[in-house]
Formats: structure tokens, C-alpha cells, sequence
């Protein structure tokens, strides 16, 4: 069992009043906040271990590459990759799509190709398939959902032929918190040759990731939802596939030889690191996984599984509250829209009770409209949340339908 008390004060903001009242913090599927090791790590470095990395043979730089390095190993062990060289440190997860599809969607997909994705996904794993559809004259397909947001393997099957070439899917909607059967998704998808992408910036923190069982090609996360700093994110990629990619950024550090002629390139991951690395960041991002794994999967999953279903209850009590998103196999992010009330407004009412939630289309836009609305509020959870803050929540949402 998690101490959540214990936990909640390894988050120095949490302490923080708004208003003048508890931070009562519900948008951590947006940005979660940083526990007290991770701002630590990054004070050192900066303070008595920064030089830059992979670029010098002296004490400083030596030590910290071999720190940097460290940073990849922990990742790669943090979702059972079979080597760290599988690890592209990358912007966030946004980037390490964007990768995929200037990389391997340019240089291996043909005219007449299919991409497939569901109707779940985030802009970051829509709009670059588009984009490289458009230029490569491929077809995007998009496989249904079901209405209450979990995944429909009819739809996927029928839609998925020997014309596709990529599935790109989440594993956790940040919208809905709908979990999709990656290892089953993988394991038809690669029936028909095609390759899969892991969107897994949600899952990651709800869940151990093991790219191994998933048996999925690429895998992308940020670290900042992990309890991580921005700017700093992660591709997974099966080596194989990343040595057969281009890269993806030129510059320093990701060649092997240049003349003013011709350039060859690194191998893999140092191919797809052009110029300085966010080293800084790699390092707090590591950091914050040795975190979550000190407080063990088990527990993590068993509070929030406990927490998600209080607060399901807790948001089906509330009279003209409807939830969006009502998958059986859902984790700790809850959209929901209540009658007469904006989101917005709603937000900002809540906002004066200390309480932050997300609202709008979540960078989800199609997502949202397919739910059936224009715009939804989002309350989400992290490891430091608890019933209190639930029953905060409920509470202001109360309040605030007084006003209307
Ligand atoms: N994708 C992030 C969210 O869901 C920013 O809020």
C-alpha cells in the first residue's frame, strides 16, 4: 500500500495554496508535477556536474556522458527494451512521432500504402500521418470506437488489410483513459505485415510498459507526464528498423564521417540525436522513473485502480454530470460535461476553489467531436492524488452549479 501522505509531500508544489486554498492538482495527464528527487538531480547537474556531453575527453564531460548514458540504460529498463541502443532521447513524444513519420513513413512507405489509426488519438499521432500521407499520396484510415470509448476489434480488424503498412495507436487515451490491448493489436497487425506504433505517453504512467510482451516496433513517451522535466521525451524503436532509417535532424554528433561532399551517419540512437542533447533533462528524467519504480508498479496501479473507481462513483452521483468515456478497461483520466455549465466556466469556478482541471478538446479534436461535444472538461490523476481531492472536486462542482 502507497503512503500517500508520504507521497504527496515528495511534491513540493502540492503544498503550494491557490486561492488560498489546497492544491487540489487534476490535470496531471496534461503536465504531472516533479517530485522533490527529480528537481534535485537537476540542481546538481547544473550546479557541479554540467559540461556538455559526447564531446570532450576531460573529468567533467566524461563523467557526465557516462551519466547521459546511464539516463538511456534506465529507460531502456523501464519498458524491458532488449538494449538501450533500442532508446532515441528525443523532445517529448510529440517528436519521437513526428520521427517516425519523417523517417520511416518517408523513406518506407509507397504510394497506395495504408496507415491506420483509431478514432482515439491524440493530434501528435493524427496529424503527422496526414501529413506524410499527403506527400506520399498514402491512405489514412481511421477505425472506429465503441460509444463508451474502448476499443472495437471488429472495426479494427475489418479495417486493417494487406494494404496497411503502419498501425499507430494509443495505449491510454488522454481523453477518455481508455486502454487499448496493445499485445493484441501487435500481434494482428504484424499477421498482415504491417508495423505498429505505441503512443504511450498516458500508459506510461499508469503502467508498466514492456515493449518485449507488447512486441510493438516504436513506442513513444515524454517524460514530463512521468513525473519528469519538459523537454525531454523517449522513441523506442527495435533496432533493426532504426538502423534501416534515415535520419531525421543533421548536425553535430550523429555522423560517422563528413567532408564537404558527403556525410555518413552513426548508427543508431546517435543518428538520431543531432546537436546538444537535453542532458540536463535525460538525467532528471531517469531520475523520475527510478522514482516511480521505487514506489512499485503493484502499488501504483492498485491506488489508482481504487482511486479511478471512487471517482467514477463519485461523478455518476452528481446530478446533470455526464461522463465521457466509460470503458470498462479505463485508467485515472475522466472527461466529463455538466448540464447548463461551459466547461471553461466551469473550470474557472473550480479554479477559485483550488482545484485545476483541464478543458477544451485535450489536443484531440476529432476525439472529442466523435463523443459527441465541442469541448470537455478533464479531471485526471497521478500517484499523489487521493480521495480528498475527489471529494474537493465534487464539492466545487456543486458549488459551482449554484451559480447557473
Ligand atoms: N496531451 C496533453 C493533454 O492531454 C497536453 O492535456
Amino acid at each position: 500500500m502507497l503512503d500517500i501522505a508520504k507521497i504527496r509531500a515528495d511534491f513540493p508544489e502540492l503544498s503550494i495554496k491557490i486561492n488560498g486554498k489546497r492544491n487540489t492538482f487534476l490535470d496531471t495527464a496534461a503536465s504531472a508535477q516533479k517530485p522533490k528527487c527529480v528537481i534535485n538531480n537537476m540542481v546538481e547537474t547544473l550546479t557541479h556536474k554540467y559540461a556538455n556531453v559526447h564531446r570532450g575527453s576531460y573529468e567533467l564531460s566524461e563523467q557526465l556522458t557516462y551519466e547521459y548514458e546511464q539516463a538511456r540504460k534506465q529507460v531502456a529498463k523501464f519498458i524491458n527494451a532488449k538494449s538501450e541502443k533500442e532508446i532515441v532521447f528525443t523532445r517529448n513524444a510529440t517528436e519521437s512521432i513526428n520521427l517516425v513519420a519523417a523517417t520511416y513513413g518517408r523513406s518506407k512507405l509507397k504510394s497506395g500504402d495504408e496507415i491506420l489509426i483509431s478514432e482515439a488519438e491524440h493530434h501528435a499521432n493524427l496529424i503527422p500521418w496526414q501529413m506524410i500521407a499527403e506527400e506520399k499520396s498514402l491512405k489514412l484510415k481511421v477505425f472506429k470506437i465503441n460509444d463508451d470509448g474502448s476499443f472495437n476489434k471488429k472495426e479494427f480488424l475489418s479495417a486493417l488489410s494487406d494494404k496497411t503498412k503502419l498501425v499507430a495507436v494509443t495505449a491510454m487515451s488522454n481523453v477518455l483513459g481508455t486502454i487499448f490491448p496493445i499485445a493484441e493489436i501487435t500481434k494482428s497487425a504484424h499477421q498482415t505485415g504491417a508495423k505498429v506504433l505505441v503512443d504511450a505517453c498516458q500508459y506510461a504512467v499508469h503502467s508498466p510498459i514492456d515493449v518485449q510482451n507488447w512486441d510493438c516496433d516504436f513506442v513513444a513517451f515524454s517524460g514530463h507526464k512521468i513525473y519528469g522535466p519538459t523537454g525531454i521525451g523517449v522513441l523506442f524503436g527495435k533496432y533493426d528498423l532504426l538502423c534501416e532509417m534515415p535520419p531525421y535532424q543533421t548536425g553535430g554528433e550523429m555522423i560517422d564521417t563528413v567532408t564537404y561532399e558527403k556525410t555518413s551517419f552513426a548508427l543508431p540512437p546517435a543518428r538520431f540525436e543531432a546537436g546538444t542533447p537535453a542532458i540536463v533533462e535525460a538525467l532528471g528524467m531517469a531520475e523520475a522513473l527510478r522514482y516511480v519504480e521505487s514506489l512499485g508498479w503493484d502499488n501504483i496501479i492498485s491506488h489508482e485502480q481504487s482511486l479511478t473507481e471512487y471517482t467514477r462513483k463519485a461523478l455518476d452521483n452528481i446530478k446533470g454530470l455526464t461522463q465521457v468515456g466509460t470503458a470498462k478497461e479505463k485508467g485515472g483520466v475522466f472527461s466529463f460535461v455538466v448540464d447548463n455549465i461551459h466547461p471553461q466556466d466551469l473550470a474557472f469556478i473550480l479554479s477559485r476553489e483550488g482545484v485545476s482541471i483541464r478543458t477544451g478538446h485535450h489536443c484531440a479534436e476529432p476525439l472529442v467531436h466523435r463523443m459527441g461535444y465541442e469541448t470537455v472538461a478533464r479531471a485526471s490523476l497521478g500517484v499523489y492524488s487521493d480521495k480528498e481531492d475527489i471529494d474537493i472536486l465534487v464539492k466545487s462542482i456543486e458549488k459551482a452549479k449554484t451559480f447557473f
